[in-house]
């Protein structure tokens, strides 16, 4: 259904008048739909940042790793049409499922509390590039939360490509109550993006939990001496200066990588390390903000 539904939202691009009052009917059924699904989800939480690369979906997979560790039903929606990375790193593999009833999508359940969707998750060819546009996107972000069947949900966490395009604004526009996390390094090219998400943030009136500052320090693996990668501290003097929450720095970990390209993100493996630990504290000071 979604298939058709994304090839329906391609062709409707080409003139608008046609069918005027059908394809009203139609988006107004598609809002309830939105609505109700949304009803039934208690915290939204969409990470953002201005800059690809700084770990955005490895920070939100953990994020719904480790909040469905803790107990609470959570769901996490890949939106990042051009660089969908969520499904590898949950290790989900197979296509999506129709409800029963043929009338929902159904997601992959990673485990007893998780429920994952990601777009790359609707592709037989996962090499496949994907030349939609805009309001292409947009139907296929609405449809990500209207026609799922997300079912009760604690959380819904939403990871979005970089920068301020249609996805993030699709997602602000469908769900306005979304809390954002605005991931960084700690580079002054990552900042001055940041700023942009953050001036984004307040253009929609999105509320923002604050700012993680991602692949802050790195360890020699030989000498144990500390090496600032990308430097260290710029995402906390960020927040300061824009008025934001600190949310904490996460090290850089080679693990990271390894655990996101076998599919099992890291805080799945029950390690105690300085980003297991770091990452824990950055759930907690979510947590208490809620
Ligand atoms: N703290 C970290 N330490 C080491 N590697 C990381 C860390 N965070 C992310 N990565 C790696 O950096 C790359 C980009 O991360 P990703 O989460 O895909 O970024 P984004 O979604 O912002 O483009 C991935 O290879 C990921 O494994
Ligand atoms: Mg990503
Ligand atoms: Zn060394």
């Amino acid at each position: 259904m979604i298939h058709e539904n994304v090839n329906k939202a391609k062709k409707s691009q080409g003139c608008p008048s046609q069918n005027g009052g059908d394809m009203a009917k139609k988006q107004q059924e598609q809002q309830a739909m939105i609505k109700n699904s949304l009803a039934k989800i208690k915290h939204k939480i969409f990470v953002l940042s201005g800059k690809g690369g700084v770990g955005k979906s490895s920070v939100s997979a953990n994020l719904a790793a480790v909040l469905s560790k803790k107990g609470y039903k959570t769901g996490l929606m890949d939106v990042d049409v051009h660089g969908p990375s969520i499904a590898h790193m949950l290790g989900l593999t197979e296509l999506l499922d129709i409800t029963p009833d043929q009338q929902m999508l159904a997601p992959k359940q990673v485990n007893e509390n998780l429920k994952v969707v990601s777009v790359q998750a609707l592709m037989q060819d996962k090499d496949q590039a994907i030349i939609w546009r805009g309001p292409a996107k947009s139907g296929m972000i609405q449809q990500f939360v209207g026609n799922v069947d997300w079912g009760e949900l604690d959380f819904l966490i939403i990871d979005a490509p970089p920068g301020t395009g249609d996805e993030p604004l699709t997602v602000v526009q469908n769900i306005p109550e979304a809390l954002g996390v605005i991931v960084t390094t700690p580079q002054e090219v990552a900042l001055s993006d940041i700023r942009k998400s953050i001036s984004f943030c307040k253009t929609v009136k999105l509320k923002t939990l604050g700012i993680v500052e991602n692949m802050a320090e790195f360890k020699c693996p030989h000498c144990n001496e500390s090496i600032d990668l990308f430097k260290n501290g710029g995402g906390e003097k960020t927040a300061q200066a824009q008025g934001l929450d600190f949310l904490g720095s996460l090290p850089f970990d080679t693990r990271v990588v390894t655990s996101g390209d076998k599919g099992i993100p890291i805080m799945f493996e029950d390690e105690k390390t300085p980003f297991t630990q770091a990452f824990e504290a950055i759930v907690d000071n979510i947590l208490r903000q809620l």
